[in-house]
């Protein structure tokens, strides 16, 4: 993502300036797959922190609808050193304090729709609001429920993306799940995927017979060109020694336009011995580099390259609708000039404030295509 954020930036501060609301509508990332074949922990990996229910079984029990908003840092750098600089010697201790308060209490905070007001900052605290709401809709016993959970990530190391974790496709009931659980499952699916707006990452585990994929099945019927579906291998390290996956990597089994990207996320053992997610993209790497096969398409594995090739895809899509973009601010700037003509009868003489005002917004108007075009050129051919 990190070429996307500057872009998407650009575009909001160009837009921000003139007053104008955000201008692109980012596409949703839905996670379909089989229980436990890894959605939850794929997305994860996007936004970079841990927070998501995961494990074996049925975690996921409604759709969780991850909202990212990019915040600005904090401050900027030169203003914190001005701060510490004019701090007396004896002073020092609080402001040990009060940094450290800073790190507990970061810059990047989860809001939930049902709790309204409260930040949570503390990611191990928002897996178990997760779990307590999933239980309060459905109970504890492996119910399921169309209603979703709405939460909000407030981060600087995001992009303004919808991430949708959706409950996995199951064929036969446990618990209280009723008998018909395989078709609400799907119909719950299908109401997500089906909107053109979504980007479909159809997650299939290695270990598992690609021609069974309910998630491919599925991502075909709404999406037939597979214009918006990337098909997820994950744990490609689970599979038996000798065997590989790089017939479905590439698309030998099961075609798909924008291809296939394999994975290795954390283990339940991972997991349970709390491997940070910095730890376990090392691991993936590593694994790649060093796998007898994969080792020769390492660049084209991996959570990292997934990021890379949603973004480039994003990019895309901003690229699409750049005609718009550019004719909204072109009938910003008729209506700023209209402003200013009335703006001029009252004060007598505009000429030299409208000018100014006009060269500002073509400044603004070229910056945003050149950073625009430039960036999406820059991830496409990445
Ligand atoms: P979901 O049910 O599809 O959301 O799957 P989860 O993300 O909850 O993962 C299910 C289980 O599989 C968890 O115990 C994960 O730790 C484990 N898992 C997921 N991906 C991988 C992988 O690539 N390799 C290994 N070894 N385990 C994985
Ligand atoms: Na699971
Ligand atoms: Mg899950």
């Amino acid at each position: 993502m990190e070429k996307l954020i500057p872009a998407v930036n650009k575009l909001q501060d160009v837009f921000g300036q003139l007053g104008l609301e955000s201008p692109v509508d980012l596409p949703q990332i839905m996670v379909v797959g089989s229980q436990s074949s890894g959605k939850s922990s794929v997305l994860e990996s996007f936004v970079g922190r841990d927070f998501l229910p995961r494990g074996s079984g049925i975690v996921t029990r409604r759709p969780t609808i991850v909202q990212m908003i990019q915040t600005k840092p904090d401050k900027p750098k030169g203003e914190q050193e001005e701060v510490d600089k004019s701090v007396e010697k004896k002073g020092n201790k609080q402001q040990d304090e009060t940094a450290k308060e800073g790190t507990k209490y970061g810059d990047e905070w989860v809001e939930f729709l049902h709790i309204p007001n409260k930040r949570f900052y503390d990611f191990d605290q928002v897996r178990e609001e997760i779990e307590a709401e999933t239980d309060r809709t459905t109970g504890k016993n492996k119910g399921i429920s169309p209603k979703p959970i709405n939460l909000k990530v407030y981060s600087p190391n995001v992009v303004d993306l919808t991430v949708v974790d959706l409950p996995g496709l199951t064929k036969v009931p446990v618990g209280d799940q009723p008998d018909d659980i395989e078709k609400l499952i799907r119909a719950m699916i299908m109401s997500y995927i089906e909107r053109p707006n979504a980007i479909i990452l159809a997650v299939h585990p290695a270990n598992a017979d690609l021609a069974t994929s309910d998630a491919l099945q599925m991502a075909k019927s709404v999406d037939p060109e597979g214009d918006r579906t990337i098909g997820v291998i994950t744990k490609l390290d689970l599979m038996d020694k000798g065997t590989d996956a790089l017939e479905w990597l590439q698309g030998k089994v099961y075609k798909l336009k924008r291809g296939y990207v394999g994975v290795v996320n954390r283990s339940q053992a991972d997991i349970n011995s709390r491997k940070s997610i910095q730890e376990a993209r090392e691991a993936e790497k590593r694994f790649f580099r060093e796998h007898p096969v994969y080792k020769n398409f390492a660049d084209q594995m991996g959570s990292e390259y997934l990021a890379k090739k949603l973004s480039g895809i994003l990019m895309e899509h901003i690229r699409k609708c750049l005609p718009e973009l550019r004719s909204k601010i072109n009938t910003e700037l008729k209506e700023k000039q209209k402003e200013l003509s009335k703006l001029g009868s009252a004060l007598g003489d505009n000429e030299d404030v409208g000018a100014a005002l006009l060269s500002i917004i073509n400044h603004y108007a070229m910056e945003f295509n050149q950073a625009l075009e430039g960036k999406a050129h820059e991830v496409i051919s990445a």
